[in-house]
């Protein structure tokens, strides 16, 4: 459901802007939840913006000034861009498969905080770039663990994978990583699944991600893991089944963990993307046309899956809503939808262009009106294949 003011904003900038698609983002969403993350998390939690849910400007100005601890990115435009944002080079963190040569070289000449390796052959790469500067890098290494968290949209672990080195492969080959001068190893990464909704999986998480911090520090005499960094995965409730993350009691669950493994005082990092964005965007497209096929409405929007690939790329619906914007009639007999379950996608040239997983049940649209997705700042416009058709790119506007 669309809040008032949320409702005129869209109606209004869909009468005034030449544009009939477009993105709306209103930050202020995303601060008050890091507001509300710093007041819950144990000491030593540090919160990271994981930029690639949404690398608009002013997203990372808006978490900079929040007051998060850094920003995690995935790629040298990403940090280009956290830097032009503000953020200093000891403020980043750079995980991500395939990292290239130029990548890393940047990343330990600007000074990074942390790069997380993701196999062997990254960190003997790391460490020759990082020898021929003359420093020394810290890392994490990054861990495809033996374990899946139940109840994910996405799971990243405990499959053959390319993110991270599975965990019995690490735990032969730490030796080596440790013996590479130019690296110091400070402790594990793992991401183990994306848009977790229930706090006791990703708690089990955490759990299993001690038990093997202290399994290796029990193997091998001096290593310490001083930093252990859980990635993202706090979900977004995009089927609006009253199942929103809790914070409060992650939060509380942690603390506990933290004490039971006898860990208070090291750093626990937090990569959190999607949590943090995904209800600071709309995704708003008008309706072009309507018509009947076979019995089912087909709505067919000026923008699809070109500007907003998500639903159609990941099967999830996001909440629609209509704005009516009462625009004349085209002709008499022009259809409408009332009370029907309706397909809607975009003007692309084949029916993967959808922009929604399945059939939505509207109350009413007609032409001209506005078709808006909810929770839509988080894997919106970045991730969409914007260039298909060579349609117009929608604008981000900011309120
Ligand atoms: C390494 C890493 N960290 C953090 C994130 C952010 O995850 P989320 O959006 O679930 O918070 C991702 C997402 O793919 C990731 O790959």
């Amino acid at each position: 459901m669309l809040s008032p003011s949320i409702e005129q904003t869209i109606r209004s900038l869909a009468e005034t802007r030449p544009e009939r698609s477009f993105y709306l983002y209103d930050p202020s969403v995303m601060a008050q939840k890091i507001a509300d993350l710093g007041d819950n998390m144990p000491e030593g939690v540090a919160i990271y913006y994981a930029m690639k849910a949404n690398p608009h400007v002013a997203f990372l100005e808006t978490a900079r000034r929040a007051g998060v601890a850094g920003v995690e990115i995935a790629s040298l435009g990403e940090g280009r861009k956290a830097i032009e944002a503000g953020f200093a080079p000891n403020q980043i963190i750079f995980t991500g498969p395939g990292k290239s040569p130029e990548e890393l070289d940047w990343s330990v000449a600007v000074g990074i905080r942390t790069i997380h390796v993701e196999s062997l052959t990254e960190a003997h790469r790391l460490n020759a770039i990082a020898a021929a500067q003359g420093r020394v890098q810290d890392v994490l290494v990054r861990v495809n663990p033996n374990f899946h968290v139940h109840g994910a949209q996405a799971n990243f672990s405990g499959d053959s994978s390319k993110l991270g080195m599975d965990q019995d492969r690490f735990r032969a080959a730490l030796p080596e990583i440790l013996a590479l001068e130019n690296l110091n190893f400070v402790g594990l990464h793992v991401y183990s699944a994306s848009g977790v909704l229930e706090v006791s999986d990703l708690l089990k998480n955490c759990e299993l991600v001690f038990a093997l911090a202290a399994e290796i520090e029990d193997q091998y005499q001096g290593v310490s893991c001083s930093t252990i960094d859980f990635g993202g995965g706090f979900g977004i409730d995009y089927l609006q089944e009253g199942r929103d993350f809790a914070p409060g009691p992650y939060a509380e669950g942690l603390s506990r963990l933290i004490s039971r493994f006898g860990f208070a005082g090291r750093r626990f990092v937090l990569e959190l993307g999607r949590y943090l964005t995904a209800d600071s965007g709309w995704y708003a497209t008008e309706i072009l046309d309507i018509k009947d096929s076979l019995g089912k409405k087909q709505v067919v929007c000026a923008g699809g899956s070109h500007h907003f690939r998500r639903p159609a790329a990941l099967g999830i619906n996001h909440p629609v809503s209509i704005v009516s914007m009462n625009r004349p009639k085209i002709f008499a007999g022009q259809e409408s939808v009332d009370n029907e379950s309706v397909f809607i996608g975009g003007p692309l040239c084949n029916t993967a262009d959808r922009l929604s997983a399945k059939d939505v049940a509207l109350a009413h649209a007609e032409i001209g009106d506005m078709a808006v997705f909810e929770l839509a700042g988080a894997y919106g416009y970045s991730m969409s294949h914007l260039e298909f058709l060579s349609h117009a790119h929608p604008p981000e506007i900011v309120i």
